[in-house]
């Protein structure tokens, strides 16, 4: 049996099932995957992702960008009870993805996204690799309001970085879960903006391995949400 099909087969048993009403479905991908994978699912991307992809001149981006595309596809054909390659994304004015019939979002870092499938409400995810040599107190300078520079300095110097990646990931979360339309909000008060009347919003950080950090956010959420978190490698 082919790598690819090998491959396509674990996916089945990874899958978790039909979504709950109340339940989020959070799934973590390798994105470097063997050349006969990406061949096999290659045709699953609509032409503009195939463009998009060749675009990208750094192989491993393109590649990276490909394998998260067919993720994406064969999770939401799962969903919706379609093949990987009739799912048709759309997107709203500020550049978010949306199929029909399911809210999700996804996000990329290095060799790994995260993909958060729900029909709850909308989401919007974040992971970021936490970085040791990034300077996360001139970023949270720009990015982060007066209220949460406060808290990341109560908290002890050594948990510093983990903690800021966590809010870092919260904030852009939930600039995602609302499609990029917070940016006032986000960005904090040293971009000049008040902070911004948001409608109600839950961001839930991951449980991730060693060395990453993620969250999801959700817009008007339902009173009690499940979390479940599966994996295709
Ligand atoms: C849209 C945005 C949020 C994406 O974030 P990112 O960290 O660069 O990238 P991620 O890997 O997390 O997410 C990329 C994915 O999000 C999705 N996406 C694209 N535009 C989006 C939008 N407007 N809203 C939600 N999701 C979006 C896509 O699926 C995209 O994947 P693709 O490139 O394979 O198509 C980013 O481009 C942006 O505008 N950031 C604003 C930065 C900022 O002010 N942050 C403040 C937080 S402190």
């Amino acid at each position: 049996m082919s790598t690819a099909l090998r491959q396509i087969q674990y996916w089945h048993a990874c899958w978790l099932g039909e979504l709950a009403p109340d339940e989020v479905h959070v799934y973590s991908t390798s994105l470097d995957w063997p050349d006969a994978s990406l061949a096999w699912t290659g045709s699953w991307l609509s032409d503009t992702e195939q463009a998009r992809a060749r675009q990208l001149v750094d192989p491993i981006k393109r590649n990276r960008f490909s394998a998260a595309r067919a993720s994406l596809r064969w999770l939401l054909a799962k969903y919706l009870d379609q093949p990987p390659q009739e799912v048709v994304i759309q997107y709203e004015p500020g550049g978010k993805p949306y199929v029909p019939g399911v809210h999700f979002n996804v996000s990329h870092s290095h060799d790994r996204a995260l993909i958060a499938i729900t029909r709850a409400c909308a989401v919007g995810v974040d992971v970021e690799f936490i970085d040791q040599h990034v300077p996360y107190w001139q970023v949270a300078e720009v990015a982060f309001t007066s209220q949460e520079r406060e808290a990341l300095s109560a908290i002890p110097v050594g948990r510093q970085r983990q903690v800021f990646y966590q809010m870092w990931t919260g904030k852009e979360a939930l600039l995602k879960a609302y499609g990029g339309k917070l940016d006032i909000y986000l960005k904090g008060e040293s971009s000049g903006g008040e902070v911004q009347e948001v409608p109600p919003y839950r961001i839930l950080p991951l449980s991730l391995e060693e060395c990453w950090a993620g969250a999801i956010a959700l817009t008007n959420p339902p009173s009690a949400v499940n979390l479940r978190y599966g994996a295709l490698v």
